[in-house]
């Protein structure tokens, strides 16, 4: 902590927020909040679904479980403050709730970015190589896969941190957004950050370029050998493909905007920060359970065991 108050004349930074107009943050006020119950009450109700229902003990329904984990604790890290800041006027962070902020977005979004490769891996053996479904996806493999993700996003987010949080700050302190993100905070600092930004490109931009990619092949791959094996079971292996598809690109699409070409432009990047803090928490759940039946019945099941007794009692 002195380490870094010696070296920066900064102790905390100012947030511009989504708007100005006091009306107009009363109603983001009003939508972030329903959106940030939503997005808590949809994803705690996948993960105690798939952790209560033996109908959904698979490999396929553990990834979703712990997407939804990650999801959940994506949103957190950043979205309460948010709120919380579209009824104060001056909207500030500490220099360390900064770097914390920083720190746990890349955390969980490295992790989720590794949890999406993971299940579509999974999704992969049990399409094109469904004799050994069993024996590849077993108990050991989905540990290791789940350990790997959260490894992961430890060693994406320390490999960005060790280097951001030593930076020295001296002013201006005015981040553009709504959270402290780090092109925004790495552009603050008042030295020559060329090689952090390589680095954050490289990072952040550059891999998720490429496991966005690397991840719409092996889709296209699967897809591909649906059809040609055309069965009884296809129509729902697409629909759950499909699914997996909308969800990657959704969190790839403004990830890669924001950090592949992060410090040329940054009008768009407060928006996309909406994006990848609300709205694809969000919609995960929904579109998981929106399309597919066995979600369904296992929420409906649910809440007419639990939710019943505990109203009842
Ligand atoms: C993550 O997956 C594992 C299966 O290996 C499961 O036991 C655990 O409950 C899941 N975690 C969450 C939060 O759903």
């Amino acid at each position: 902590m002195d380490l870094l108050n010696n070296r920066s004349s900064v102790s905390e930074f100012i947030l511009l927020g989504l708007s100005s107009s006091q009306e107009i943050q009363i109603l983001f006020f009003a939508i972030f909040f329903l959106v940030y119950v939503a997005i808590i009450v949809g994803n705690l109700l996948i993960v105690i679904s798939v952790i209560v229902d033996n109908h959904l003990h698979s490999p396929m329904y553990f990834f979703l479980a712990n997407l939804s984990f990650f999801d959940l604790c994506l949103s957190s890290a950043t979205t309460p403050k948010v709120i919380a800041d579209f009824l104060r006027k001056h909207k500030t962070i500490s220099l360390w709730g900064c770097m914390a902020q920083m720190f746990l977005v890349h955390f969980f979004g490295g992790g989720e970015m590794s949890l999406l490769i993971a299940m579509a891996m999974d999704r992969y053996v049990a399409i094109c190589k469904p004799l050994h479904y069993k024996t590849v996806m077993n108990r050991r493999a989905l540990i290791v896969l789940l350990l790997l993700s959260w490894a992961i996003g430890f060693i994406h987010t320390t490999s960005q941190m060790v280097f951001t949080a030593g930076l020295p700050f001296c002013g201006p302190s005015v981040v553009d957004s709504i959270f402290c993100d780090l092109p925004l905070v790495i552009k603050l600092a008042c030295t020559d950050t060329y090689i952090l930004e390589l680095l954050v490109i490289a990072n952040s931009g550059l891999l998720s370029l490429v496991c966005f990619i690397f991840l719409l092949i092996s889709y296209i791959v699967m897809l591909v050998t649906i059809w040609q094996h055309s069965s009884r079971a296809s129509s729902k292996a697409v629909s759950t493909l499909s699914a997996h598809i909308t969800v990657v690109t959704l969190f790839f699409g403004p990830t890669i905007f924001i950090y592949a070409f992060p410090f040329s432009s940054y009008s768009v990047d407060k928006f996309l920060s909406v994006f990848y803090s609300i709205i694809t928490p969000l919609l995960n759940p929904i579109i998981y359970t929106l399309r597919n039946q066995e979600m369904k019945a296992a929420i409906k099941r649910l809440s007419s065991q639990h939710l019943g007794s505990w109203f009842t009692s």
